[in-house]
């Protein structure tokens, strides 16, 4: 592998705040070595900008290792990137080609609305967490041994895997009706599977979906573009589990 640096054109969608009017803005930047993460990347452009004395671009971020679902970011029509299983702070501009130009837009959705630049508001994911995706347990006193209650392999593993959903929102950024299923059915099936998660599922299940269409997501027409796109490959398996769990629901309602 060259050390040699890349040369890019960068557009990226700019937006002083949420009333005004955003548009894409066109800047150069030079000797990009491959190794660094796109955030990296982005890092390099905002001092070469504040030197400049402009203002730098806003984007979202927070541990840079793709676990907290912070970092967003729709590069080249595609979210988190043209690489797949990663998130946008674990893609590398290896990635990329010296003498490329690359697109860099917010996620876009209806209920994730433009804050600054390249940052949306996705706090609609924490507004459905809070609608039910926890269990009530009192830990105060005797706490249960956890391997008190055996739960078959099988179970175990779909939950866990499900539970590794980050709420980064690639998703709902993806698909055609911006809707939030994919992430939703994640965290709805990540306590539907274990013991400890059926005691509240039916309000669980219909307070969640309730949510989720008050917050204007769109529906879901089956496309996969989601599960493509998720970094932590989140499986459509997730959304039919949902559906079985919310038809329960509303029928013993
Ligand atoms: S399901 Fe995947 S793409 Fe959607 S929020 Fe969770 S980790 Fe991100
Ligand atoms: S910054 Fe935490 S997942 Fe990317």
């Amino acid at each position: 592998m060259s050390d040699k640096g890349m040369n890019l054109t960068l557009k990226i969608w700019r937006q002083k705040d949420a009333q005004s009017q955003g548009k894409m803005e066109t800047y150069q930047i030079a000797d990009i070595s491959e190794h660094m993460s796109f955030l990296e990347m982005l890092d390099v452009l905002n001092e070469q900008l504040i030197s400049e004395g402009q203002e730098p671009v806003a984007f979202d971020h927070d541990c840079r290792e793709g676990i907290c679902g912070m970092c967003s970011l729709y590069i080249n029509g595609e979210a988190h990137g043209p690489d797949r299983g990663v998130t946008t702070c674990q893609l590398h501009m290896r990635m990329f080609n010296d003498g490329d130009t690359i697109y860099i837009e917010p996620f876009r959705a209806k209920a994730f609305p433009v804050v600054k630049d390249l940052v949306v508001d996705r706090s609609a994911f924490d507004r459905i967490q809070h609608s039910g995706g926890f269990v009530s347990v009192n830990t105060s006193g005797n706490t249960q041994d956890a391997n008190a209650l055996p739960i078959p392999k099988d179970d175990a593993d779909k939950a866990f895997d499900a539970a590794t959903c980050i709420g980064c929102g690639a998703c709902v950024a993806t698909c055609k009706n911006a809707s939030a299923m994919l992430y939703v059915s994640a965290k709805v099936s990540q306590f539907a599977l274990l013991p400890q998660g059926k005691v509240e599922a039916k309000d669980r299940v219909m307070n969640m979906v309730k949510q989720m269409d008050l917050e204007g997501f769109g529906n879901c027409t089956n496309t996969g573009a989601c599960e493509v796109e998720c970094p932590k490959g989140i499986s459509l398996d997730n959304i039919a589990r949902m559906n079985r769990e919310y038809l329960k629901a509303a029928i013993d309602k």
